[in-house]
């Protein structure tokens, strides 16, 4: 999915992805992060999740990187919050309270911009990509995190003959491809959420999983 593509699903409004409600995986296994006082947690492809709030909420800091300037003004302006802004390597910084929004390209970022983030949230994030780009994503995103690290990520799986991504299915096998060299891999829950997901009905699925995974980088 090229830039373009984001831009015109902001600027028409075309966000389904966006949840009226904080993910339920997020809330149930957070904890198993184990940030602590002081800590910050990168949320890549970020959206205007309201994921972020309920982060920022547990007492920590939140981090977001996203394409489009329309999803982070959104943001802040439903929280009623009037950012500071600056210019930063070609990224525009968007900062209030616990929130600090990098608006440019994920693969732009460098280790400069994001002091090796411990804590990373990646909900419709990798799944958002198609095939060769989730490579990509997970090599960068490596690139930028230091051992110890954790993940908490959230990955969809379903007949990818049957709907056109994103957001695209994410195997077992591939998520274990992605992470099995450079990190501990437990797969937190697993469930048929198809019950709860009409729209992807609508779109054709007869059957999705929804996999959390808590990924430790090793040492
Ligand atoms: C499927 S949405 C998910 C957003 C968010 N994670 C959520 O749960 O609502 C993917 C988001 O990634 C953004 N995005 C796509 N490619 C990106 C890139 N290369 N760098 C930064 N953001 C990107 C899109 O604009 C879009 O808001």
């Amino acid at each position: 999915m090229e830039p373009d593509f984001w831009h015109e699903r902001w600027h028409s409004n075309q966000i389904a992805f966006h949840q009226d409600e904080v993910n339920p995986f997020l809330r149930a296994h957070f904890g198993r992060l184990h940030t602590g006082a002081g800590a910050s947690v990168f949320v890549p492809l970020c959206g205007k999740s309201l994921d972020m709030v309920w982060i920022a909420d547990q007492g920590v800091g939140v981090t977001g990187v996203e394409l489009s300037p329309r999803a982070v003004e959104a943001f802040f302006a439903e929280r009623g919050l009037t950012p500071q802004r600056r210019t930063q390597s070609g990224f525009e910084e968007y900062v209030a309270g616990p929130y600090r929004l990098l608006c440019g390209d994920f693969f732009a970022l460098s280790p400069a911009l994001l002091p090796a983030p411990m804590f990373v949230y990646d909900r419709a994030s990798l799944v958002a990509l198609p095939q060769p780009m989730r490579r990509r994503y997970v090599v960068h995103l490596c690139s930028l995190l230091s051992p110890g690290a954790r993940i908490l990520l959230v990955t969809f799986e379903y007949d990818q003959a049957q709907m056109d991504g994103p957001p695209f299915a994410v195997s077992d096998v591939e998520v274990r491809a992605h992470y099995d060299e450079g990190f501990e891999i437990e797969r937190l829950a697993r469930e048929d959420v198809i019950e709860r997901e009409p729209r992807f009905r609508e779109r054709g699925l007869s059957a999705l999983t929804e996999s959390t995974w808590l990924l430790t980088r090793r040492p």
